[in-house]
């Protein structure tokens, strides 16, 4: 794919899908992570002369306006961490926002209202896509995060206007491309996560691809019931008996080392203060519920994940949020952190689970994209990639 690097951007009017869908508490960002991941795109565009018109969606509105889902204090987070004004619309299409990007001079920047207060932006209505187009002569998209959606500002758009991909875009695709279609061995991927139902592709799709797999979190105790064990209250998904079976078969005619916890933290409670115990995992009293693996499961996948040349992980372990069940994920996190491996963490809770524990800057990429990295790992096409300008 094209990159804005293949451009000539000086003096354009660039219209750049950037994924600014950050967490806020009472109007205050949480973690910027995202817009920081964005500023050199950012930087490239307004020192070569640019008129960066900036655009993002932020939380679900469907399509009205939410007040409380205005990009307000992300333009002024963008602002600080790019040392210069940014103006920020109350819309992001319409007569104003026309004038605004009339007015913009080379290499200053204008942040665009949600687009997700436009009901065509998730319908990816043909129109709204020529509405953004008509703003700009060229789109970049670096909303890596969002590429897993056809939409009108992520899709449509892309087919008004020459299409290329941002640095940020750029930098995902060519980390995670390399990591599962041309592995450094041995290759150790982590499954993780409450629910089978979210992880089916990703497993299906791994077992072709690395040579360890190690699953946990809640999505395990499906496969030891579906080995006939005693999982008291945990998580289970009963449909899916036999697929998580299939799995393992699978798995073992491919020569994947498949591996599952052989001990567990069971607890009484889903709360900090839950008494806990820790148990073989054919040994899970009936009224008990398993949240984490146990001390020897979290020693076996440190050796393993030491012994790789690259890891790549989705979810956690266990219930890393509460003090009782964070161990396996922080044994995990730990192990990623030191292993001399290239460690790639997908998006979305696993990233949280490594800012949550400080090791962030010990991990070689953490991905900005949580639905996007996984249906990247499932071996899906993301449409926002699709629709870009080839070589
Ligand atoms: C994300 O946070 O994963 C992306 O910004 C996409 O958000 P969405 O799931 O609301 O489409």
């Amino acid at each position: 794919k094209k990159s804005v690097r293949d451009v000539e951007v000086s003096g354009k009017r660039v219209f750049v899908r950037v994924d600014f869908n950050v967490p806020l508490e009472n109007g205050k960002i949480t973690d910027d992570t995202r817009i920081r991941e964005t500023l050199p795109t950012i930087q490239y565009l307004s020192e070569r002369g640019a008129r960066v018109i900036l655009a993002s969606h932020l939380g679900r509105p469907k399509g009205q306006v939410a007040e409380e889902l205005r990009l307000t204090p992300v333009a002024a987070r963008l602002s600080e961490l790019l040392g210069k004004p940014v103006a920020k619309a109350d819309e992001a299409i319409g007569d104003a926002v026309k004038a605004q990007v009339a007015a913009l001079q080379d290499g200053e920047v204008l942040l665009l209202e949600n687009v997700r207060f436009y009901a065509g932006e998730e319908k990816n209505d043909p129109e709204l896509a020529k509405a953004f187009a008509e703003l700009a002569d060229l789109y970049v998209n670096d909303a890596f995060g969002a590429a897993h959606r056809a939409h009108a500002s992520t899709e449509g758009i892309a087919h008004h206007l020459p299409a290329v991909s941002g640095l940020l875009m750029e930098k995902e695709l060519d980390v995670l491309g390399k990591a599962l279609s041309n592995p450094e061995r041995p290759f150790t991927a982590i499954v993780g996560g409450a629910k089978v139902k979210d992880k089916i592709s990703v497993i299906e799709n791994l077992i072709k691809i690395a040579d360890n797999i190690i699953i946990g979190g809640g999505l395990s105790y499906t496969f030891f019931k579906a080995r006939g064990l005693e999982i008291g209250k945990s998580l289970v998904d009963n449909d899916r008996l036999e697929l998580v079976q299939e799995f393992e078969r699978q798995a073992k005619e491919k020569g994947v080392n498949f591996l599952l916890p052989v001990d567990v933290v069971v607890g009484d409670a889903f709360s900090n203060d839950a008494n806990t115990n820790i148990v073989p995992v054919d040994q899970i009293p009936a009224d008990w519920e398993a949240f984490d693996i146990g001390p020897k499961t979290r020693e076996l996948y440190a050796e393993t994940i030491a012994n790789s040349k690259l890891v790549v992980w989705n979810g956690p372990m266990g219930v890393f949020e509460l003090e009782p069940y964070k161990q396996g994920t922080l044994a995990v996190a730990e192990a990623c952190a030191a292993t001399s491996g290239y460690t790639v963490i997908g998006g979305g809770d696993s990233a949280a689970a490594v800012e949550k524990f400080h090791l962030g800057d010990k991990m070689d990429h953490i991905s900005t994209g949580g639905g996007a990295s996984l249906e990247f790992m499932e071996g899906k096409a993301l449409p926002g990639v699709v629709a870009l300008n080839d070589k």
